[in-house]
C-alpha cells in the first residue's frame, strides 16, 4: 500500500465534489503525485479502489499527461525548453551545460534525488529565451551563471530544509 490514509481520504472527498466519478481521476491523480512523487501500476489500482474507478481509466489518464511520471523523480524536475526561440538563443549548449554540472544526462535523476533533467516543447516564454522550469517556476534568460546561481540556491534550499 503506498497511499496513506490521508492521501485517500482527500480522493473519496473529492469524488463528492463531482457529479461523475471520472471528473475525480485528475484530482485523485495529483493528490498521489504531491504524495508520492511518481505513479506506477500498483498506484493506479489504489487509486481505484479509492474512488471506485476502473483502473484501466486512471492509467489511461495518468499516462497522457506528462506531469504523472511513472518512474521516482529528482526533488527538483529540470525541464529545459528546447523549442526554436530557445534553441536559437542556445538551449542546446545549455542542456549540455546542465548536463556536465549534474554529472548526469537528459533522463536522469542525480545520485542523491535532487535533480532530474528532461527537455521539453516550448513553454511558452519565447520572449525570455533561453528558459527552463523547475517544479513550477520559470527561469529565464538564462546563462551559465544564472544556471550556477540557481542550481546552488536549490541545493541549499534542500539542505535547509532536511536540517530542519
Ligand atoms: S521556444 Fe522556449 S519557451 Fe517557447
Amino acid at each position: 500500500m503506498m497511499l496513506s490514509e490521508q492521501s485517500i481520504a482527500r480522493m473519496k472527498e473529492v469524488v463528492t465534489k463531482y457529479p461523475s466519478r471520472k471528473s475525480a481521476v485528475l484530482p485523485a491523480l495529483t493528490i498521489a503525485y504531491r504524495q508520492i512523487g511518481h505513479l506506477d501500476d500498483d498506484i493506479y489500482n489504489e487509486i481505484s479502489e479509492a474512488i471506485e474507478i476502473p483502473a484501466v481509466e486512471v492509467a489511461e489518464a495518468a499516462t497522457f499527461y506528462t506531469m504523472f511520471p511513472k518512474q521516482p523523480r529528482g526533488k527538483y524536475l529540470i525541464q529545459v525548453c528546447h523549442n526554436i526561440s530557445c534553441a536559437l538563443l542556445g538551449a542546446d549548449g545549455l542542456i549540455t551545460y546542465l548536463e556536465q554540472k549534474l554529472g548526469i544526462v537528459k533522463g536522469e535523476t542525480t545520485p542523491d534525488n535532487l535533480f532530474t533533467l528532461i527537455s521539453v516543447e516550448c513553454l511558452g516564454s519565447c520572449a525570455t529565451a533561453p528558459m527552463m522550469q523547475i517544479n513550477n517556476d520559470y527561469y529565464e534568460n538564462l546563462t551559465r551563471e544564472s544556471v550556477d546561481r540557481i542550481l546552488k540556491e536549490l541545493t541549499e534550499q534542500a539542505q535547509a530544509e532536511d536540517e530542519a
